[in-house]
C-alpha cells in the first residue's frame, strides 16, 4: 500500500511534464508509461516510482483513486478507459487531459457515470513548459470529481495574483469545448500575427532585421501577450548559415484539427466567426503549394505598390483591434454553446483562466474579463477597451493598402468585415429573402407586420 494521492498514466512531452509539475507541488504521484522507452526515460531523471502494470499503478493509489490521463486524444482515450475499467472501483476519477473532441468528453462522462466512476474533461493550454510549470486548465464533467480532487489540479496551474488558471466550467464536455474555442482563437491570432508579417514584408517590403524589430518593440505595447513575446524569437532565430531559419520554412502549416472543431461548431450553432474561419483555413490553402505556383505566374498582380503612412503604429493598432475582434469571435460562439447545451458556463470565469499558463493569454484579458462581468454583450460593445474608433480606422487604412496592392491578407480583412457587420443596422438580406421568394415561395418576413409573406414577383408568371 503506497497511497498516492493522484496517477499519471501516459509519460510522453505533456505527460512527463505534468507529472513533474505536480510532484514538485508536493503530491505524492504514481506514474504510468506504456512503452518501456517511455518509463526508462523518466526512471533516469530521477526518483520517481513509475509502474510497468496498469494494476500496480492502481493498486498504489488512496481510495477513491485519481487518475490523470495525458494520452493521444481520440480512440486511444477510449482503449485506456477500457482497459483500466476492469481494475477500477466505484467513486474512482478518471481525468482526460488531452484535446479530446467535447463530444467524446460528453459521451465518455455519461458512461462512465453509468458505471459509477466520476470523469473530468481538462482542456490543459500552454504546451510542455506551461505543463512543468504551471498550465491553463478549463474542467468539465463531474462536478463531484472536481470538489475531491480540484484542489489537486489547481495547484499545478498558473496563477494571476491569487486566482489559479484553473476552474470547473460545467458539466460533460463544458471544460473541452472552452479549450477548443481557445485553440480557435489560437489559430486567429497566429494567423493575424502572419498576415501582419506579410504586410510588412510582401506590401512594404521591409527588411527581415526591421520587421523582428518592430514585432520586439511591441512586445511593451498594449498588444502584449504570449504570442506576440514569441514571434520575435522566432524571427530572430537564424540557421546554421546566419540566414533567417523562418525564411527557409516551408509554406504549409500543419495542424492537429482544433481549429477545424471550433470552425465545424461555429457552423453548428450559427455563430458568426469569420477571423476563426480564415485563420483554419489559410492552413488548408497552404497545404496546396502548387495551385499557388501556377496561379502566381498566370494570375495578374495589383498594380499598384503599397504605401502606407506612419505604418509601424498603424500596423499596431489594427493588430490590436483584430485580437479582440479574435476574442469576441470565440466568446459569441462559448456563450451560444453554453446557451444550446445547457453547460450555464461562467463566460468572465472561462476567459479569465486565460490570463496566464495559455498560449492566448495577453494583457487584453484582464479587460475582456471586466467587459464579461458588466454585460454578457458582445465585447466590441464594451467601454472596458477604450474608444475603439482609432484603431478601426487603422484597420481600414491597413485592409485598403493590402488590397490595393494584392497582397492577401483574408484574416486581417475578415476582422473589418466583422466590425462593420457589427454596426450594420440594416443588413442586405432583405433581397436575399426577396430573391428566395421570386424563384422558390420561400416567404419572407415584413417589418411593418406579422406574419409571413409571399409574392407574385415576375409579371405574367404563375
Ligand atoms: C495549447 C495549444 C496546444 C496545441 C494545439 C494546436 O493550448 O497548449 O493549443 O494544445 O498547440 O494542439 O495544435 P495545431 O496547431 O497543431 O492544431
Amino acid at each position: 500500500m503506497m497511497n498516492f494521492e493522484i496517477a499519471v498514466y501516459g509519460l510522453g512531452v505533456m505527460g512527463s511534464s505534468l507529472a513533474k509539475n505536480l510532484i514538485s507541488k508536493g503530491f505524492r504521484t504514481a506514474l504510468f508509461g506504456k512503452s518501456q522507452a517511455e518509463r526508462e526515460r523518466f526512471e533516469t531523471q530521477g526518483d520517481y516510482t513509475v509502474f510497468s502494470t496498469e494494476e500496480e499503478m492502481v493498486k498504489s493509489l488512496k481510495s477513491p483513486r485519481v487518475i490523470f490521463m495525458m494520452v493521444t486524444a481520440g480512440s486511444v482515450v477510449d482503449h485506456v478507459i477500457e482497459s483500466l475499467l476492469p481494475i477500477l472501483e466505484k467513486g474512482d476519477i478518471l481525468i482526460d487531459g488531452g484535446n479530446s473532441h467535447f463530444k467524446d468528453t460528453q459521451r465518455r462522462c455519461n458512461a462512465l457515470l453509468e458505471k459509477g466512476i466520476h470523469f473530468l474533461g481538462v482542456g490543459v493550454s500552454g504546451g510542455e513548459k506551461g505543463a512543468l510549470i504551471g498550465p491553463s486548465m478549463m474542467v468539465g464533467g463531474s462536478k463531484e470529481a472536481w470538489n475531491f480532487c480540484g484542489h489537486i489540479l489547481e495547484k499545478m496551474a498558473a496563477k494571476v495574483d491569487d486566482e489559479y488558471c484553473c476552474n470547473y466550467l460545467g458539466k460533460e464536455g463544458a471544460g473541452h469545448y472552452v479549450k477548443m474555442v481557445h485553440n480557435g482563437i489560437e489559430y486567429a491570432m497566429i494567423q493575424l500575427i502572419a498576415d501582419t508579417y506579410s504586410v510588412m514584408k510582401r506590401g512594404l517590403h521591409l527588411t527581415h532585421q526591421e520587421i523582428t524589430e518592430i514585432f520586439t518593440r511591441w512586445k511593451n505595447t498594449e498588444l502584449n501577450g504570449y504570442l506576440i513575446d514569441i514571434t520575435p524569437e522566432v524571427l530572430g532565430k537564424n540557421d546554421a548559415d546566419g540566414q533567417p531559419l523562418i525564411e527557409k520554412i516551408l509554406d504549409v502549416a500543419q495542424q492537429k484539427g482544433t481549429g477545424s472543431w471550433t470552425l465545424e461548431e461555429a457552423i453548428a450553432r450559427g455563430v458568426y466567426v469569420p477571423t476563426i474561419c480564415e485563420s483554419v483555413f489559410a492552413r488548408y490553402f497552404s497545404v496546396d503549394r502548387q495551385l499557388r505556383q501556377e496561379g502566381s505566374q498566370i494570375l495578374k498582380a495589383a498594380t499598384k505598390a503599397m504605401t502606407l503612412e506612419n505604418y509601424e503604429e498603424k500596423l499596431k493598432d489594427a493588430l490590436y483591434l483584430s485580437m479582440i475582434v479574435s476574442y469576441a469571435q470565440g466568446i459569441a460562439l462559448m456563450k451560444k454553446a453554453s446557451d444550446d447545451y445547457g453547460w450555464e458556463i461562467d463566460l468572465p470565469l472561462a476567459v479569465s483562466l486565460w490570463r496566464e499558463g495559455c498560449i492566448i493569454r495577453s494583457g487584453l484579458l484582464k479587460d475582456i474579463t471586466k467587459a464579461l462581468k458588466e454585460s454578457d454583450k458582445n465585447i466590441l460593445f464594451s467601454k472596458s477597451f477604450g474608444d475603439l474608433g482609432k484603431y478601426q480606422q487603422a484597420l481600414r487604412e491597413v485592409s485598403a493598402a493590402t488590397v490595393e496592392a494584392g497582397v492577401a491578407v483574408p484574416t486581417m480583412i475578415s476582422v473589418i468585415s466583422y466590425y462593420d457587420y457589427c454596426r450594420t443596422e440594416k443588413m442586405n438580406v432583405d433581397i436575399v429573402q426577396g430573391l428566395r421568394d421570386c424563384f422558390g415561395a420561400h416567404t419572407y418576413e415584413r417589418i411593418d407586420m406579422a406574419g409571413s409573406f409571399h409574392t407574385d414577383w415576375v409579371e405574367g408568371e404563375e
